[in-house]
């Protein structure tokens, strides 16, 4: 934290802390400053200019996500300067892309749309002009269509700064940027591991998961906070349920650790098992060559009757146990205190692949 200072926002005295950026001691204080290429976590990039706030009376146009607080300062969230400078950069967007939200997965969750609204524009006062992407359709799990990218680079940085995956950047000049893989690669093609951070963080339809697409809208989705059952971090995660079934897995920054908002491609994308069929809902004990649904006493029971026998029979050492990834480092020390203490025999090991 740095030092203590003073400044006023909207004619209100603030203490700051100096380093922390106008929006930071905005957010702080309740003062609302709409944003879109912001994202928590990732070095602020200044670049859709939706934040812009006025600074003193000369009334300079300034990000503030990017700007850092001074001593005395006096800004101005809500001029009508500051006003049609968000309008246009909104215009500009919505008329360079196809953000036509009828048709748009993320319909009711798209902060371009809320921004739209929150500025109370009615049609752009530009010509539209659909850049014709190609939708890359390559993979099972994210769908992407780069006629809906603004442009903000919140899919590259949480690629390169959290993720550390390095797999996507700006590509191309001017009006033909885009945002790419090397080569221009389609995701499947690249070094994409498919954790899906960059869907989490795009704020418009460009990139979207797959499985989800016509399951439900944002509004009719259900979010169940759960941990991860694929290994023993405990990540957090959103089961986005809808009609009574898994769609999609989001998770939320505001969950902290472990994952601080952040998934592997198999918390993320392989949650297909829940409705399968083949999926095993109760204990199998195999009886006369047949095996047969039991209840979970009953298993046990059987479990602890036979491992008694074939140790009284042939020694703890004709036992053997194998543990697994996904439990906690508490259960898995349990199950070897169980295997030695218990059974009395060292013949432990684990599966670390799932
Ligand atoms: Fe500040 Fe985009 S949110 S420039």
């Amino acid at each position: 934290m740095g030092n203590k200072i003073s400044l006023t926002i909207d004619g209100k005295k603030i203490e700051a802390s100096s380093g922390q950026t106008i929006l930071e001691i905005a957010k702080e204080n309740g003062i609302h400053i709409p944003t879109l290429c912001y994202y928590p976590n990732t070095k602020p990039a200044g670049a859709c200019r939706v934040c812009v706030v006025e600074i003193g009376t000369a009334g300079k146009l300034e990000a503030s996500c990017c700007t850092p607080v001074s001593p005395g300062m006096v800004v101005q969230t809500n001029t009508e300067k500051v006003m049609n400078a968000r309008r246009m950069v909104a215009e500009l967007l919505w008329s360079s892309g196809n953000h036509n939200c009828l048709q748009c997965e993320k319909n009711g969750d798209c902060e371009l749309q809320d921004l739209i609204y929150e500025l109370g524009i009615e049609k752009p006062r530009f010509e539209i002009d659909l850049p014709g992407y190609e939708i890359e359709d390559t993979n099972s799990m994210i769908q992407r269509d780069l006629n809906k990218c603004i442009l903000c680079g919140r899919c590259i940085r949480v690629c390169n700064e959290i993720q550390v995956h390095e797999v996507l950047d700006f590509s191309m000049r001017g009006s033909h940027t885009k945002v790419s893989p090397a080569f221009d690669a389609d995701y499947i093609d690249s070094e994409c591991v498919f954790c899906g951070a960059c869907v989490d963080a795009c704020p418009v339809g460009a990139l979207t998961f797959k499985q989800a697409r016509f399951k439900g809208r944002p509004w009719e989705m259900k979010k169940v906070r759960t941990t991860c059952p694929y290994c023993g971090v405990g990540c957090q995660m959103d089961l986005n349920v809808s009609d009574g079934k898994v769609v999609k897995v989001t998770t939320n920054m505001d969950y902290g650790k472990p994952n601080h908002g952040m998934l592997c491609s198999k918390g993320r994308f392989g949650m297909n098992f829940i409705d399968n069929s083949d999926r095993l809902k109760t204990p199998l004990i195999r009886m006369d060559g047949e095996l047969k649904a039991a209840s979970w006493e009953e298993a046990y029971g059987y479990i602890a009757e036979k491992f008694a026998s074939i140790k009284e029979k042939d020694g703890p050492d004709s036992i053997a146990g194998l543990s697994s990834a996904r439990c906690t480092n508490e259960e898995n020390y349990l199950f070897q205190k169980f295997m030695r203490a218990v059974i009395g025999t060292n013949n432990i090991d684990h599966c670390a692949r799932l």
